[in-house]
């Protein structure tokens, strides 16, 4: 196990209710990209939502680092009127004013070498002043070709070194890479200042309570798992759908597209936890080591191949709960003639012993009808000797992993309708977590914060993980690029995207799920 001498046992989420979870260790937060975004909506709310839980440790501190000229009170103000607009509690002042007291700002360029002298020397004497212990944990919260000047300028300030035997670790953001010679690059560079077992690169379903719960779901109950293979299993199906457009975010989106947005990472992550085989321990090189095997198990598809098994789709104008919207290529910032796509369908096939013949069907698309996040596993269809000898759908038995929104999972089975008659009809047994737990699940980036002042990188993609994605999306852009096959489709906002995602099940007999 990776751990450094100076860090505490592993502690795991997925240990929870089995072994108690290790506190969160006293340090500085250094947010880049402070005033950012990210910061705003994700980042503040997440640590007031915890700090508000009881659950941050009081000696902490939250440093944010950017270009602009602030004070400390104004960032705070700033922060407070984030809070309050994106903060899943209501921010309470008392509460605000003790959080807001543990934030500071700190102005400079990213490479102006001196700028981190002097956060340095800041964040020691926050260390005495605070109880910090050392510790230092930052988060680049900024665009990818920022990394390499802010992690050069952190080495040579020694900052990727704790002060006095504590620890420093780095939180590094998505897109991590647009291909895989670009995600081998940006890993060396975040390997030149932090060590890979100090390294936390986000995909934030991962933290989401449903994703954490697949592992729970399969390994602490005993009826999934004997089940869980290609002998029971007739196809999967993992659907991520928003009705969002690109909002605003063309600058990224029109390089990205939806396959490298949502498939190289949050996809791929969640058929990972479905795929995985059980892992030895909790340990998070235990886990991961399971998860990257199932990247390396999906089938390769060549250019021909591709043409066949993926499907790509652009958004045109429609309507969203009644309201029209344009077309994503009359969206601000968006070419005219873009051919970027907002909607990807894959047929995949994971080529271990588990899962050999198994169909994997992803879809994610903005613009849809409905949000929401969802894994299907499909089981197969019981012999038609008793009771199924009529021609019916073929879904009897469905467990339904619902990422969000109202998380949770269901199983459909067949019951018997009641009467004199023998008529069969499909009945849902249905978990929510508001229900059974009574209480709202925690942000994603709420649990994340937690694990990385754990030291408990579980929950984060390990470098092989990450390269391994991008090896596997890379043959598919390439045949994109190169033989323009197939087609991109339009599907008019508000569809459930192209027909010819539909005919991608069509041929093989079978249908999308209805979220
Ligand atoms: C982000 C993508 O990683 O995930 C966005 O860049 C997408 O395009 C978002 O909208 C979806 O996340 P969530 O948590 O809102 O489902």
């Amino acid at each position: 196990m990776n751990q450094p001498s100076n860090q505490p046992p592993l502690a795991n989420p997925l240990r929870e209710g089995i072994a108690t979870r290790s506190v969160p260790e006293a340090c500085t937060i250094i947010i880049f990209g402070a005033t950012g975004d990210l910061t705003h909506r994700k980042l503040i709310p997440a640590l007031y939502n915890i700090a508000a839980d009881g659950e941050l440790p009081p000696e902490l501190a939250v440093v944010g680092f950017a270009r602009r000229p602030k004070t400390d009170e104004e960032f705070r103000a700033e922060l407070e009127e984030a809070a309050r607009k994106h903060s899943r509690q209501g921010v309470r002042d008392e509460l605000w004013q003790n959080f807001a007291r543990s934030v500071f700002y700190h102005q400079s360029e990213f490479a102006d070498a001196e700028g981190y002298k002097r956060l340095a020397d800041r964040l020691k004497q926050l260390d005495e002043e605070r109880g910090t212990g050392g510790n230092r944990l930052f988060y680049l919260a900024v665009a990818p070709d920022q990394f390499d000047v802010i992690l050069q300028h952190l080495k040579a300030a020694g900052l990727n070194k704790g002060n006095d035997g504590g620890w420093a670790r780095v939180i590094v953001e998505k897109p991590f890479g647009t291909d895989l010679p670009s995600a081998r690059e940006l890993n060396r560079i975040v390997e030149n200042a932090f060590a890979e077992r100090d390294t936390y690169r986000i995909d934030h379903f991962l933290g989401k309570e449903t994703a954490q719960n697949i592992l729970v779901l399969r390994f602490a109950n005993a009826i999934f798992e004997p089940l869980w293979n290609a002998r029971y299993i007739d196809h999967v199906q993992i659907t991520a759908a928003e009705t969002l457009g690109v909002e605003g975010r063309a600058g990224y989106y029109e390089g990205a597209g939806a396959l490298r947005d949502m498939v190289q990472n949050h996809l791929l992550q969640l058929l990972c936890l479905v795929g995985m085989e059980p892992p030895t321990d909790l340990g998070a090189d235990s886990v991961r080591d399971e998860k990257v095997k199932v990247v390396r198990s999906l089938y390769r598809f060549s250019d021909e191949e591709v043409a066949v098994n993926v499907i790509r789709g652009q958004y045109a104008e429609g309507a969203i709960s009644g309201k029209t919207v344009p077309a994503y290529r009359a969206e601000e910032k968006v070419d005219r003639n873009s051919k970027t796509e907002t909607y990807v369908a894959l047929r995949l096939a994971v080529e271990n012993w588990r899962w050999a013949g198994v169909p994997i069907y992803m879809r994610v698309g903005k613009r849809l009808p409905k949000s929401g996040t969802e894994i299907s596993v499909h089981f197969k269809h019981a012999p038609g000797v008793l009771f199924n000898k009529e021609e019916r759908p073929r879904d009897d038995n469905v467990l339904v992993i619902r990422i969000q929104p109202d998380e949770g999972i269901s199983l459909r089975m067949d019951a018997k309708v009641p009467g004199t008659s023998f008529r069969i009809e499909p009945v849902k047994m249905d978990f929510h977590y508001g229900t059974s737990f009574g209480k709202a699940s925690p942000e994603a980036y709420e649990r994340l914060l937690l694990d990385s002042m754990s030291g408990d990188a579980t929950l984060f993609a390990r470098r092989d993980e990450v390269e391994q994605a991008w090896e596997f999306i890379d043959r598919i852009q390439h045949a994109w690029h190169e033989c323009d096959a197939p087609e991109l489709f339009e599907y008019a906002a508000g569809s459930w995207g192209p027909e010819a995602a539909d005919d991608l099940l069509a041929r093989d007999g079978r249908a999308w799920r209805r979220l």
